[in-house]
């Protein structure tokens, strides 16, 4: 098979199962009314580990010129990225919910928010792991046709990392197994980490 992306059998959905596994930033932002705004996006990911650093994707949505979290991003140079685990699966997907502006998904889907350090927006305390960022660029790219929509690029540098101390192992080390973070495929299918396998780099390996 061989399809051009602008011809009309081309869909979203082969695209987000072929490019999947996508980890999923569960992204905690505030207004700049104060109120608080909790939802997740699986086009993310880390770009940079020294200095530590993530990017996640907002598609405009239909009812607004852009999705709350990146209004909020933009109005305060914050957010907070949650890891969503199996055990918060159903909480993580109750956040993705169209709700007006202003609403607070952490209250709609009842969950408990925990004070960051050096952001003014809350975590998700029952998440293992929560990274504290600031912003760094948000880029824009323009639909380029009537059946594109406007996506913006959050990058962020992360400042603060929150691990919960259950989830590091006698070496220090996050203990991926017991956190089992979910990821997105296509559709509404997701995985979760239940099995790892380790291969050492070549010995001359570079970088
Ligand atoms: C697992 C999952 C991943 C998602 N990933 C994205 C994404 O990468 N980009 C996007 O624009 N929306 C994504 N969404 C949809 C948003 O979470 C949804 O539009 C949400 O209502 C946005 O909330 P906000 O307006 O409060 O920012 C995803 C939804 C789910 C359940």
């Amino acid at each position: 098979m061989f399809l051009a992306t602008h011809d009309p059998r081309y869909r979203a959905s082969l695209f987000t199962s072929i490019v999947a596994p996508r980890p999923i930033g569960w992204v905690s932002t505030i207004g700049g009314d104060g109120r608080a705004n909790l939802a997740p996006f699986s086009f993310f990911n880390g770009i940079s580990s020294t200095p530590p650093m993530l990017m996640f994707s907002n598609n405009k949505p239909e009812d607004r010129p852009e999705k709350d979290t990146v209004t909020n991003v933009r109005a305060t140079g914050e957010f907070c990225v949650n890891l969503a685990t199996w055990a918060l699966r159903e909480p993580m997907n109750a956040t993705s919910d169209t709700v007006p502006h202003g609403v607070d998904e952490f209250a709609l889907a009842g969950i408990e928010k925990a004070p960051c350090e050096f952001v003014r927006c809350p975590r998700v305390a029952a998440s293992p792991v929560a990274l504290e960022c600031k912003l760094l660029r948000v880029v824009d790219f323009p639909a380029q046709g009537e059946r594109e929509r406007d996506s913006a690029v959050v990058f962020g540098r992360v400042v603060a990392v929150h691990i919960a101390d259950e989830y590091l192992d006698a070496q220090g080390r996050f203990d991926v197994l017991k956190a089992q973070p979910i990821a997105r495929l296509g559709g509404f299918q997701y995985l979760r980490v239940e099995s790892l396998f380790e291969i050492p780099r070549p010995a001359k390996g570079g970088g």
